[in-house]
């Protein structure tokens, strides 16, 4: 594997599910594999979970670890032929090519604006470095994915399920800050590709792209979507087709202990307690997030394993 940029790249996302659990029971098996390598980490934006798993990943797997906040960095500048005589100090040009002297694998984290839609569907920075760069590419969150966590998400319904089949449901909440559509989408087309029995449901006015969502199953009646779930997945995003805004906070669509019957609650975090789900439930036997975020460690490392197997 050369780049991990969505979740098409892997080869078997079934395979590397299995191999994800396998490196579970026995994280330093190939402790020897990135040895004088270098994982070089670079944030646009704030991390808890990928930050700290995906570092711990790379020392799994016997790497070095370098980590950039682009804050702390000069001001880098994305548009070809422009006048750099503003605020940016540096094009992305020279930065992505410096930047992989010191890097064996370079991975990114980088927002979207939520204000220029198409520039966001373009994933402007995150191409930037896959054009610029020398070394692989991993995706630790972009405009309009975040495919580390949907792998890991994976991996936890397949240690927890208890049937060949289970029935997931994504449900969006209310939150009181503009989300990007990047977990959402990935988690679809996670479900999409594994073999579960997969709908989604939200207010109507918050359908995402229809290029990813394609013919999966939309019941706008949470109780009725929620009927019989297994796993139930809880997140936010903001308006796609009015895009970036927020056009409902209906609290009534906030998760519960009664909406969530005898489903698993999953989340990637951070989560806003009782706005997106109430406390009964995130404290509950039924909340896998903690594993969930655990399992984050376990897909960063089958996805650097795969980028270093392959030189
Ligand atoms: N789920 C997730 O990506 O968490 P962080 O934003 O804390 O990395």
């Amino acid at each position: 594997m050369n780049n991990y940029i969505k979740i098409k790249d892997l080869p078997s996302v079934v395979l590397t599910v299995q191999e994800a659990i396998a490196l579970k029971s026995d994280p330093y098996k190939y402790k020897k594999l990135g040895n004088h390598k270098t994982l070089v980490m670079l944030f646009f934006n704030a991390s808890l979970r990928t930050r700290l798993s995906t570092e711990k990943a790379a020392k799994h797997l016997g790497m070095d670890v370098i980590v950039l906040n682009v804050t702390d960095a000069w001001q880098l500048e994305f548009e070809s032929g422009v006048i750099m005589n503003l605020d940016t100090s540096e094009h992305v040009k020279e930065a992505a090519q410096v930047i992989s002297q010191y890097a064996d694998i370079l991975a990114v984290r980088a927002f979207p604006s939520l204000k220029d839609k198409d520039k966001d569907l373009s994933e402007w920075i995150i191409n930037s470095f896959v054009n610029y760069a020398t070394v692989p590419i991993v995706n630790m969150e972009s405009a309009t994915g975040h495919p580390l966590q949907a792998l890991a998400d994976a991996i936890t319904i397949e240690e927890l399920k208890t049937k060949q089949k289970p029935k997931v449901v994504l449900s969006w909440a209310p939150h009181p800050k503009v989300l990007p559509h990047a977990v959402a989408n990935s988690f679809i087309e996670m479900m999409q590709t594994i073999d579960v029995d997969f709908s989604m449901t939200h207010p109507k006015g918050y359908e995402l792209n229809p290029d990813i969502v394609k013919d999966t199953p939309v019941i706008y009646d949470q109780n009725e979507a929620l009927k019989d779930a297994d796993f139930v997945y809880v997140k936010n995003w903001s308006n796609y087709k009015d895009y970036g805004k927020i056009t409902s906070q209906d609290p009534h669509w906030m998760m519960t202990q009664e909406k969530l019957g005898t489903a698993k609650f999953m989340h990637c975090l951070p989560v806003r307690r009782n706005v997106v789900v109430e406390d009964a439930v995130l404290d509950s036997e039924q909340s896998i997030v903690i594993t969930q975020s655990n399992n984050r460690t376990y897909a960063a490392q089958i996805v650097l394993k795969k980028i270093l197997e392959n030189g």
